[in-house]
């Protein structure tokens, strides 16, 4: 543990008293240290969903949610995306450095080297039905690849620790785009290494073997700036699954896929295909003032998709970057007119001035504008989960060395609230009745 103890908090109970020492870490509100709690007061704390629960420490993400500031090892976002690679990212991400250019090179032919996957491989997905939901697809090879380097899962030896980081990162594209393929009968496309990271993906997902195909520059720095921003967000739902599958001494092939379940919920990783299925349902401008009042009716269940953030009480840095990547990517696309578009802006100056939204500090979030985006690029909202994850794969990765790295490492396991039955005894079933 790196952070500084500063002054003690003092809880007490029942005539006792706790002393628990407050840490202060490099940026961000100090944590209480609870630890010592319930072998001083004979409490738990309680703390359902984890909102005010810090389970690690970490070096790789700091969030201010209410500046909406987003740093990667101490580099705003905003910088990272505009002028770095993805690949870049994932180094500084794994390694806690910026690389240099040898190291950028090096790193790059590694992952080159290991964007192909095993021919056996192949075979599982003829094991899916032919409209299986590619996130069921990715979920489900990702675990396979354990059982195809069981000689490389010592998670205790860091050179196998590495090597698995970047077969990971380096095969989940080439897993994503299959997955992709898979769903329409086409024939599955091989990585070319000539090609960057974005540009390979895209190359994968859309080249055909009958056909000549250019990957367009403009799509594939796109592509590469929507990897940069998804590639990690601290200790989010799927991160924390990550970690918590991780703190088993779980394999990380097995973690990873963890983690893409826990991102596949509609609240998490699934929320760009909400925002497009919600506008394609409000379909008109007419239409919103209906739908926002709807939004603000608590027995409708309805919500504004891609607002809110568990932690951004202010605008997400990502969204910026994603609405200025969107109308860049339309226009490169010669896109003049995208209704999805027009009613999205429209829908996002409506809730910043809606009372509603703005006493609950709701602002837009990371997936307000990505389908848009994604859709424009000619990517099937069914694919938009599968490449959060795909980029996500890095941050995931990193957390999970971070996690592994740590002395005195320990299994995960939060306690509860138990609200059930007392003891009782058991009735046989001929006394039932
Ligand atoms: N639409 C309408 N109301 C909302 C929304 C929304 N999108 N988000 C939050 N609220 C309301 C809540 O109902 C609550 O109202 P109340 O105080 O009257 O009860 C209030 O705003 C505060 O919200 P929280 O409950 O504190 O928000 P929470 O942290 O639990 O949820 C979440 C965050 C899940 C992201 C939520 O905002 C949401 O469902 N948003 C839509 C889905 C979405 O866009 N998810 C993507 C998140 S980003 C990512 O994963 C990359």
């Amino acid at each position: 543990m790196s952070a500084t103890a500063t002054p003690t908090a003092t809880i007490s109970l029942d005539g006792k008293t706790a002393s628990l020492p407050v840490l202060k870490g490099t940026l961000g509100p100090a944590v209480a240290d609870i630890r010592k709690l319930q072998a001083e007061l004979g409490v738990f704390t309680y703390d359902p969903a984890y909102g005010t629960t810090a389970a690690c420490d970490s070096k790789i993400t700091f969030i201010d949610g209410d500046e909406g500031v987003l740093l990667h090892r101490g580099y705003p976002i905003d910088q990272l995306a505009t002028n770095a690679t993805f690949p870049e990212v994932a180094f500084l991400l794994l390694n806690g450095e910026m690389p240099t250019k040898a190291e950028d090179a090096a790193f790059n032919a590694t992952l080159r080297q290991h964007t192909m996957l095993h021919e056996q491989l192949r075979h599982f997905f003829n094991g899916f039905r032919r409209d299986a939901h590619p996130m069921a697809m990715l979920c489900g090879t990702v675990g396979a690849l354990a059982a195809f380097y069981h000689d490389h899962l010592d998670i205790n030896d860091p050179k196998q620790r590495e090597i698995c980081a970047m077969r990971l990162i380096a095969k989940v594209p080439t897993l994503a785009a299959w997955a992709y393929k898979y769903t329409q009968g086409f024939p599955f496309v091989y990585p070319r290494n000539d090609l960057s990271y974005a540009e390979n993906f895209l190359y994968m997902m859309f080249a055909m073997p009958s056909e000549k195909y250019e990957v367009s520059p403009v799509l594939a720095r796109a592509m590469d700036r929507i990897l940069i921003l998804h590639a990690d967000h601290e200790q989010n739902a799927s991160t924390s699954t990550v970690r918590l599958a991780g703190s088993t001494g779980a394999n990380p092939f097995a973690c990873i896929a963890a983690g893409i379940a826990a991102l596949w919920g509609p609240a998490h990783g699934g929320a760009n295909e909400a925002v497009l299925k919600m506008l394609a349902e409000i379909g008109s401008k007419e239409n919103i003032p209906d739908f926002v009042a709807k939004v603000k009716d608590k027995n409708s269940g309805v919500k504004l998709m891609g607002f809110g953030h568990r932690v951004y009480k202010n605008f997400d840095p990502r969204a910026k970057i994603m609405q200025q990547t969107c109308h860049e990517v339309l226009a490169e696309l010669g896109i003049t007119d995208e209704p999805m578009l027009d009613l999205a802006v429209e829908l996002e100056r409506i809730a910043l001035e809606d009372p509603y939204f703005v006493q609950r500090k709701l602002y837009p979030n990371v997936d307000f504008y990505s389908g848009i985006i994604l859709k424009a690029m000619g990517i099937p909202t069914s694919m938009f989960t599968v490449l959060f994850a795909v980029a996500r794969t890095v941050g995931w990765i990193s957390q999970w060395k971070e996690m592994i790295e740590e002395p005195g490492q320990r299994i995960g396991r939060p306690r509860q609230l138990y609200t059930g039955a007392p003891r009782r005894d058991l009735v046989p079933l001929a006394q039932r009745g």
